[in-house]
């Protein structure tokens, strides 16, 4: 099966990219590189190449003739989502949209999209459905509730055209085989800097906010393996495949772990100390994300085989320290 998938240089789209060349597929990787590394892309074509850009998309879709596409690529960070709207919905409202007419024009039938639980802003029960209000609270859920809407309008409308979208929780880890892993300049995500505060390359770690009402005071997230995440793409596109209707899926293990045990976990994973500093809140940070995910195990029958924190910071250990690119 042919598999066009934007994004497949970055964190996620290229352990992706590995686990369906590895299982046969025939892969090609559109990307821009903006934050993609070309290394990271072990299977298939890399046409480096932007959403903006739909005569290389028309180009690229006549020449490969998609059968499906999963589409990563993306701007990902929250608070430069709200420093930078405009940037964030150019990015991934307008090329989404570049690709879906790109998608309509060659017929491609089945379509995977990484969506976010920053759809549901702060949600009021938790664990999360999938039937919880969107309600986002920044620029970047925006975006994804968008480009929700867009597939829900145009498989409405076309008949033939369905769609898997996947809200993904924090999404961690790396390759066990250490060969690709999450890479970035400026990292924002907890284990990312933990690691790199352990690492000695971040000169202390900030606990963002001690007061919120959770077990320990410090935010709740639900914490999900990378290759178990790309999984439920290779289940996605099965019960598309099988003649399912297009549907939306939470991805997380539907549990959580407070800043303060990730934390303790990085430092027993890695066995080294570095200073936390407990400071003020940041904005917008929901006090507990965690999925319900009864839908996903159910109807993709998705078995997750890494919720384990430890396992899953360890893998990101190896990667830090052993890095390719
Ligand atoms: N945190 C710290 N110190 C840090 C970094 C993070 O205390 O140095 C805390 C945050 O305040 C938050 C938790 O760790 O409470 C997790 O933060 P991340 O930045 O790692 O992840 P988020 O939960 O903010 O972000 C994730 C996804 C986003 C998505 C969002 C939905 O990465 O794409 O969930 O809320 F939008």
């Amino acid at each position: 099966m042919r598999v066009f998938l934007t994004g497949g240089a970055g964190y996620i789209g290229s352990h992706m990219v590995k686990m369906l060349g590895e299982r046969g597929y025939d892969v090609l990787t559109y990307d821009n590189l903006s934050s993609g590394h070309k290394e990271a892309v072990l299977y298939g074509e890399l046409v480096v190449g932007d959403l903006a850009d739909k005569g290389l998309l028309r180009k690229v879709f006549s020449s490969f003739r998609p059968e499906a596409v999963i589409h990563f690529a993306a701007s990902i960070v929250v608070p430069e989502s709200v420093e930078k709207p405009l940037l964030y919905y150019r990015n991934n409202v307008c090329n989404t949209l570049n690709l879906l007419e790109v998608v309509k024009e060659f017929g491609v039938r089945y379509f995977i999209f990484s969506s976010s639980a920053a759809v549901y802003g702060m949600p009021k029960e938790v664990p999360v459905k999938e039937t919880a209000p969107l309600a986002p609270i920044n620029p970047y859920g925006y975006t994804k509730v968008v480009d929700e809407k867009m597939l829900e309008d145009l498989a409405a409308a076309e008949p033939d055209f369905r769609y898997v979208c996947l809200r993904y929780f924090n999404v961690t880890g790396a390759d066990p085989e250490g060969k690709i892993g999450q890479v970035s300049k400026r990292p924002t995500h907890l284990i990312l800097r933990a690691l790199k505060a352990a690492k000695g390359e971040l000169e202390r770690l900030e606990i963002y906010g001690t007061d919120y009402p959770t077990k320990d005071g410090t935010c709740i997230r639900d914490f999900i393996y990378v290759n178990d995440l790309v999984e439920a793409h290779v289940l996605a596109l099965n019960y598309l495949l099988e003649g399912n209707k297009s549907d939306v899926f939470n991805c997380g293990y539907g549990q959580g772990y407070s800043v303060k045990e990730v934390i303790a976990a990085v430092k027993k994973v890695t066995g080294r100390d570095f200073e936390v500093r407990e400071t003020a809140r940041r904005p917008g940070d929901p006090p507990v994300l965690v999925a319900d995910n009864r839908k996903i195990l159910e109807r993709l029958n998705w078995q997750p085989k890494h919720n384990d924190l430890e396992f899953m910071v360890k893998t990101a250990w190896q990667w830090e320290l052993n890095r390719r690119f």
